[in-house]
């Protein structure tokens, strides 16, 4: 992966990339997660108008999840779809499931054989108003955008980005985690989320733009080492992917997997999800785009990612703990390195950084960039790459990054909430080692 040249580049191949005029950004902005909310209380009339959103469980070439959160009182029942330019409607029933701490329901309906690369009309029972969306298209020949990011929240900076964001008109969001901060307690937060999503995300055409998640710590009563339960919103939100395991792949048609883990909040990094991930990864080491994320970052950009000292309070000794990401560098790069993984996608740290294509922790031509450091909503200040030798650009941005893939060509564009990019690098094809 190479820096490219940022004129030339923008003159070219992303023409159609929102970007505004270079201008200051704000820094300020919260440093910490906001505290979690007592008990939530619910207007009755939350529903598909104000939460609709659009998700995946299955191919995104041939299927769609359409889900809101309402009440059950006078609730459609079904949602209706046709392509813009057909005229026999299809109708699908939905099924419901409690949004916990609430007298609210998750509302989901499963659209499936769909024509990729076609735009939809989509109705919510019999309610006046239709909806747009489409689906991913059947090969890769075309240039496809989506976007990505973490750590959003409900805060100005991260509707901002979201308005930002759609105006790229993606073929999906990305967020790897901490959405709304729920800590898995909040109910207010999770919905809180959702309902931004569901107001901003719709890009210049009308369409509604897909949602794809991992699992952070702020979904997760306790943050770490918790229970399927203790993602008290996430699940009955995303369980159509996650249905029995906290991680997953989203398969794109034969051009693109995304292979979504689970950073230690609900299942642990060793055993068995590093088991699947090798397997994941060695069935997919030939796809054209080969994309893995995370929410603890494995080389991170704010916390320290090497030993540190704590005390032990039984033995009253102090004893060394590993830094950020330890398990990810020892257990999953190993595996990105050798499967051919074009890029990881990690969060967390609240800054922008980008990693050098890094081979076993150090620059590589022929290693894994890293692309980070979840800011979407949250923000600090990030060390500097004298200091961490693994880093290759940072910046205290409140940032998304927007991936165009073209073939085999893969370009990364982080804009900062006021559309100035920020930085911009690109890769073709996989590297000469796993052609070998
Ligand atoms: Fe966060
Ligand atoms: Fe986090």
């Amino acid at each position: 992966m190479n820096p490219l040249n940022r004129r030339a580049f923008l003159g070219t191949s992303l023409g159609g990339l929102t970007a505004v005029a270079a201008a200051g950004h704000s820094d300020a902005g919260y440093e910490r997660a906001p505290a979690p909310r007592k008990l939530d209380e619910f207007p009755t009339n939350v529903g598909p108008l104000d939460t609709l959103f659009l998700t995946w469980s299955g191919d995104p070439t041939t299927t769609m999840t359409v889900q809101w959160i309402g009440s059950t009182i006078a609730a459609p029942t079904a949602v209706r779809y046709v392509t813009r330019t057909g005229v026999v409607w299809n109708e699908v029933p939905t099924t419901t499931r409690p949004f916990p701490k609430t007298n609210l329901k998750v509302h989901r309906a499963q659209l499936t054989g769909l024509t990729p690369g076609t735009e939809y009309l989509l109705q919510i029972g019999t309610t006046t108003q239709l909806h747009r969306f489409r689906t991913m298209p059947a090969k890769a020949t075309d240039t496809f955008t989506f976007v990505s990011g973490g750590d959003c929240g409900v805060n100005a900076h991260a509707v901002a980005n979201n308005i930002l964001a759609a105006k790229q008109e993606p073929y999906f969001a990305f967020i790897g985690g901490d959405l709304g901060y729920d800590n898995g307690i909040s109910a207010t937060s999770a919905l809180g989320f959702i309902r931004n999503y569901a107001k901003h995300m719709i890009d210049p055409k009308g369409r509604l733009i897909p949602l794809v998640t991992c699992l952070g710590n702020h979904e997760v009563r306790g943050g770490y080492k918790g229970k399927r339960e203790d993602a008290t919103f996430y699940f009955p939100l995303f369980d159509g992917l996650y249905k029995d395991t906290s991680y997953a792949s989203l398969d794109f048609g034969d051009y693109l997997s995304l292979v979504l883990l689970d950073s230690g909040h609900v299942s642990p990094i060793a055993g068995a999800q590093t088991a699947w991930l090798e397997s994941t990864l060695r069935d997919r080491a030939e796809r054209p785009h080969l994309i893995a994320a995370n929410h603890v970052p494995a080389y991170p950009s704010y916390r320290s990612s090497g030993k540190t000292t704590v005390p032990n309070s039984i033995l009253g000794l102090f004893e060394r703990a590993g830094g950020t990401g330890e398990e990810n560098r020892k257990f999953w790069c190993p595996l990105f390195e050798r499967h051919g993984v074009d890029a990881v996608l990690e969060h967390h740290d609240h800054t922008f950084k980008r990693t050098h294509p890094l081979m076993d922790g150090r620059p590589n031509k022929y290693g894994v960039p890293y692309l980070g450091d979840g800011s979407w909503g949250m923000l600090r200040a990030p060390v500097t790459p004298e200091a961490r030798p693994y880093l290759a650009k940072v910046g205290k941005a409140y940032h998304f990054t927007v991936h165009k893939l073209e073939g085999e060509q893969r370009f990364h564009v982080a804009l900062d909430e006021s559309g100035r990019v920020a930085d911009v690098c690109g890769s073709t094809g996989k590297r000469p080692a796993l052609r070998g």
